[in-house]
């Protein structure tokens, strides 16, 4: 079983933008996914209700998330995607504990940048691979993508902190799929979120298998820029 903990101590970044969007995606027949709302705001489990069909499932992990994850093992999901609230509480820091990758989702604000911080010292305090996701960012022009974009990940890079090489793009189609309780592919399979959360997710999958051992070449976003 494999564990997701989306953390940064920055409200709004997309932490659970990028956690129902993701489980939405990897939830398959053969690829039992789990999501964890250990955060008391309650995100996921509003989308989750809205949503109705109670796949991927749902535990509450605001009053412990270790419990939550070591039940999901005894009852064999593949995949549980933690999302935790905008603090460092101790709520954070047993999800970070209890991940394999930690995701830490970003916007470009300079504000944000230093507040990715203090959640990647803890990741690294706490021996857990962790990769930065830029949220929200401006679309690519021509296939180019905005100047603010590679400033901004290139100021990640040069902290020696492991970014993902693509972006999420801020678009409506993120905010409106999870208002109707779906994931952007349920929403609109051709959009270019759709495609977006599909590349992203093919990168942490890869991780994954490469902090396992099992995968070996490059283009591993929690050690290079992918
Ligand atoms: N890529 C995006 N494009 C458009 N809107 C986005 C995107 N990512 C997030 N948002 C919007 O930004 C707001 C904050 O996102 P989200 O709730 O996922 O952040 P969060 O990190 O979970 O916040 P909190 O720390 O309060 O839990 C939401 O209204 C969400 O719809
Ligand atoms: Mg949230």
């Amino acid at each position: 079983m494999d564990v997701l903990c989306f953390a940064s101590r920055k409200g709004g970044s997309g932490k659970s933008t990028l956690a129902a969007h993701l489980s939405a995606h990897a939830t398959r027949p053969n690829r039992r996914c789990l999501l964890v709302d250990a955060d008391s705001q309650g995100s996921l489990t509003l989308w989750h209700k809205l949503r109705g069909t109670g796949e991927p499932a749902l535990k509450n992990g605001s009053r412990g998330v270790a419990e939550a994850v070591e039940a999901a093992r005894a009852e064999g999901y593949d995949w549980v995607f933690i999302d935790t609230p905008p603090d460092m509480s101790t709520v954070v820091r047993e999800a970070i504990q209890a991940a394999t990758l930690v995701i830490v989702p970003t916007r470009l604000a300079v504000f944000d940048l230093a507040a990715i911080k203090e959640t990647i010292d803890l990741s690294r305090h706490l021996r857990k691979p962790y990769a930065v996701v830029i949220n929200a960012a401006p679309a690519r022009r021509d296939n180019t993508e905005s100047p603010f974009v590679t400033q901004a990940r290139q100021m990640i890079s040069s902290l020696n902190v492991p970014v993902w090489s693509g972006q999420i793009t801020n678009r409506a189609n993120y905010a409106l799929s999870l208002a109707s309780g779906e994931g952007v592919r349920e929403f609109e399979a051709q959009s270019q979120a759709a495609t977006e959360i599909g590349r992203l997710w093919l990168a942490i999958d890869r991780s994954v298998k490469a902090i396992h051992g099992a995968y070996r070449s490059g283009g591993v976003m929690h050690r290079v820029a992918a």
